[in-house]
């Protein structure tokens, strides 16, 4: 598509080729649909990607979020600290879980939790028995996890990482840079496959973690609480016929769900894993272009401050607006944009502001997640843009910006 052209922009959106419908085609006209050989392929070459032990497909980065929470063995009087800025999904599979939430706030710059932040709803909180920590590697910019760790382990605190935003990110903060998901500090990590994120399954998500006890509840979890491990079966006298285990024969032990991705999915994800390091390249280059493209406009209009430690697969290109000093409220902005066939997006506002929140937990306002909200805005980054893309939208950006 040429520079000048109008096409439609959207903040996110997938990449599928050829490949990728190949991929799904031989599924289609193969014999498993479901429960088959392309989930397991799935979840190996995503585990040898991320560098973890482990990895449990699922059915959205909600469910991974769940199934994490459920192999924690989350009681619902624990607490865990999630940070203010973040999906709806990260906070509510703390209620799924029926235990609450505590909000955290974040760098007004990065969006990111820091350990600070997590020290500070930990105190806030005393008396309340907190669990864990639930980190969002916000655009795909990591967490600092080793100042994040030495603070859980100080603490007693498990750490699940919601890294929906971080597929391909490099986390440098410990000894050995490594991939996130790699769970070298923390217990597992959550990835989501919606459209909008690096890789796609149409819906989707993943569980990584270093416990093959974790990995074990996960996947139990995912099927119902459904268990074929004959050395765990209980009830002797319907499993066995003698010594050996009766071939139908399946239990359930406490309730699970169904959160199984299927085979035509996973080999999408497959053959989108595939492309990821071409993924992670291009929307690099974009956020490239866009940020020298910008960089008159600063400081009134600058990108997300980079969050040292962390190397990263940009999901999103977040702009930090002053819109007092632009004269434009952030839905001119938006409508501006969108007149001339540019999505954009915010990404989040403070999640203690939904009303379920508010009615259950009282109001809130975190300083650096107001200051974030107040200024954040996505403009479009996804693989299939070009760099004539990414100069019409900072076109129309400077033309809003300069009264246009
Ligand atoms: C940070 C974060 N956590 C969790 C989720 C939930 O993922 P899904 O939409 O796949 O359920 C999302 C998706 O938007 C997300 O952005």
């Amino acid at each position: 598509m040429s520079k000048g052209s109008t096409r439609p922009l959207p903040y996110g959106r997938q990449s599928i080729d050829a490949s990728d419908i190949d991929a799904v085609g031989k599924v289609l006209a193969g014999d498993w649909l479901t429960t088959g050989p392309a989930v397991e392929a799935f979840e190996s070459a995503f585990a040898v990607r991320v560098g973890a032990a482990h990895a449990v497909a699922c059915s959205s980065g909600t469910a991974a979020l769940h199934l994490a929470l459920e192999a924690l063995w989350l009681a619902e009087r624990d607490h865990v600290i999630v940070p203010a800025i973040s999906f709806l999904a990260t906070a509510n599979a703390v209620r799924f879980m029926g235990a609450d939430v505590i909000f955290a706030d974040v760098d007004q710059e990065t969006g990111l939790l820091t350990a600070d932040h997590a020290e500070a709803a930990l105190k806030g909180a005393a008396g309340a028995q907190v669990k864990a920590l639930l980190p969002v590697h916000l655009a795909g910019q990591c967490v600092d996890m080793a100042e994040l760790k030495s603070f859980a382990d100080a603490m007693g605190l498990n750490i699940v990482e919601d890294a929906c935003h971080a597929l391909g990110s490099i986390d440098t903060s410990g000894d050995d840079p490594a991939p996130v998901g790699a769970c070298r500090q923390s217990d597992m990590a959550t990835f989501s496959f919606h459209p909008v994120k690096t890789i796609t399954t149409g819906e989707g998500g993943m569980v990584t973690c270093a416990s093959a006890d974790s990995a074990q509840r996960l996947r139990s979890m995912r099927n119902h609480g459904l268990s074929r491990d004959a050395r765990a079966f209980q009830n002797a006298a319907l499993a066995f016929d003698g010594e050996t285990a009766n071939p139908w024969y399946y239990e359930m032990e406490e309730v699970g769900f169904n959160y199984r991705l299927s085979d035509i999915q996973c080999a999408l994800g497959l053959s989108q894993l595939a492309r990821l390091d071409d993924f992670i390249a291009k929307r690099g280059e974009l956020v490239a272009r866009y940020e020298s493209e910008l960089a008159d406009l600063a400081p009134v209009v600058r990108s997300i401050a980079r969050a040292p430690h962390c190397e990263p697969a940009w999901h999103l290109f977040v702009v930090l607006i002053d819109f007092d000093q632009i004269g434009a409220s952030r839905a001119d902005v938006m409508g501006a944009l969108n007149a001339e066939g540019i999505g954009s997006q915010v990404h989040y506002i403070p999640l203690y502001q939904q009303p379920y929140y508010r009615q259950r937990y009282g109001r809130q306002k975190l300083p650096g997640a107001e200051a974030y909200y107040a200024r954040c805005l996505s403009l479009p980054l996804f693989p299939d843009m070009t760099q004539g893309d990414v100069d019409r939208v900072c076109g129309a950006l400077k033309g809003i910006v300069a009264g246009g």
